[in-house]
């Protein structure tokens, strides 16, 4: 068994991808193009959102996202603070730190998410933006979020790298409507996951959607006329037509997740921590991650041994980061993000994990904990 088998994903739609492959190369049309518009089209409709902006990474939304708000590259933003919560990947607190922004954390609340309870005294005047991220594949809680955000006149950029397809109180990640700007990724193992590094930008605001599309592509104005600075950041056609077929089917995928996660909670509840999804939630669980109380890692080398694999999301929360080491946090700050990461397990789930295989992982962890 694999972790995430992601090979099944392209075996049930082998033909279909292997022509949009095929003819991508025969137009050699490989930068911008059919595909790319019909992607952003399609992902367009399907959140209601206005604009959606293909990129080559989430990581690149990121970026492209702060330098869209007016944070430009090559200016000092050292006196802007941008808060992030502590668990997450490294990415999302990355982006503004590399453009020289000071990055603050929040610590996390029960659903491994931003602790709206702490956001609050982590603002004053230099807070520029918040990035809170949809970890695991279930949304933040925007809506006290977007009320401090619209009370301190601060940015919200929704990092939904892990959570297109989810929805929080009925509305749509990626919509648009959970911030400013929202920021997906289709790196190969995420819900919606193309064949190589990917993502998309997505934003109501016709002023950010246009700074966007520029800033993708060199901060081109058209005709090679550069007028911000940006980098090679566009969403390639092949990848956009890999991502088209796939997204035939991802309703489809999400549902026979979502059965997958709720049928492991079912069975794995009495004895360990299952992941909770709050009541405003729907969650696409990009990871299906539990706690156990003690001897993490011995578990896990069982389960090994046992063939079956898990991963850690994440070992090391952002404000232990030894790249962020200037900005003076120490252990035992984030309490509760420490606690994740030292506790946390993921267990195997992919958009075709058989019921067979999730058996096998139930039975392997019941015996391994029966002899803790
Ligand atoms: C929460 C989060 N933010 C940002 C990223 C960066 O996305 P990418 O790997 O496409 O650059 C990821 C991807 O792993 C992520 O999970």
């Amino acid at each position: 068994m694999k972790y995430m088998n992601l090979y099944r994903g392209y075996e049930k739609r082998k033909e279909a991808i292997n022509k949009k492959i095929s003819s991508v190369i025969e137009r050699s049309q490989f930068i911008f193009g059919e595909e790319l518009d019909a992607l952003e089209k399609e992902l367009s409709d399907y959140t209601g959102v206005k604009y959606a902006v293909g990129v080559s990474s989430g990581h690149v939304g990121l970026v492209l996202s702060l330098l869209a708000l007016g944070f430009d590259a090559g200016e000092d933003h050292s006196e802007k603070e941008i808060i992030v919560p502590a668990m997450t990947f490294f990415s999302t607190a990355e982006a503004p730190a590399f453009l020289g922004m000071k990055v603050k954390v929040c610590d996390i609340d029960k659903y491994f998410n931003m602790d709206i309870k702490k956001l609050e005294s982590l603002i004053n005047k230099n807070t520029a933006a918040i990035i809170p991220v949809n970890l695991f594949g279930q949304c933040a809680d925007y809506n006290a979020i977007l009320d401090i955000a619209e009370k301190n006149n601060i940015f919200v950029i929704e990092d939904a790298c892990q959570s297109f397809g989810a929805s929080y109180n009925n509305i749509k990640s990626c919509s648009g409507k959970l911030g400013d700007i929202a920021v997906t990724s289709f790196f190969p193992a995420k819900p919606l996951g193309c064949f190589g590094d990917g993502g998309m930008v997505f934003t109501n605001n016709e002023k950010l959607y246009n700074n966007l599309k520029q800033l993708r592509h060199h901060g081109d104005e058209g005709g090679m006329i550069h007028v911000k600075l940006g980098t090679t950041g566009r969403l390639d056609n092949m990848q956009a037509g890999i991502l088209l077929e796939k997204f035939k089917g991802f309703d489809d995928d999400m549902e026979h997740r979502r059965k997958a996660a709720e049928y492991y909670s079912e069975q794995l509840k009495d004895i360990v921590k299952t992941p909770e999804i709050a009541e405003y939630n729907t969650s696409v669980y990009a990871q299906y991650v539990i706690q156990v109380e003690n001897n993490r890692d011995e578990i896990r080398n069982k389960l090994n041994e046992l063939g079956v694999p898990t991963a850690l999301y994440y070992p090391h929360p952002i404000h232990l980061a030894p790249a962020l080491s200037k900005l003076g946090y120490k252990e035992g700050d984030m309490p509760v993000s420490e606690y994740a990461s030292k506790h946390n397990i993921a267990l195997p789930i992919d958009n075709d994990i058989l019921r067979e295989e999730q058996d096998i992982v139930i039975e392997a962890l019941r015996n391994v904990l029966k002899k803790q």
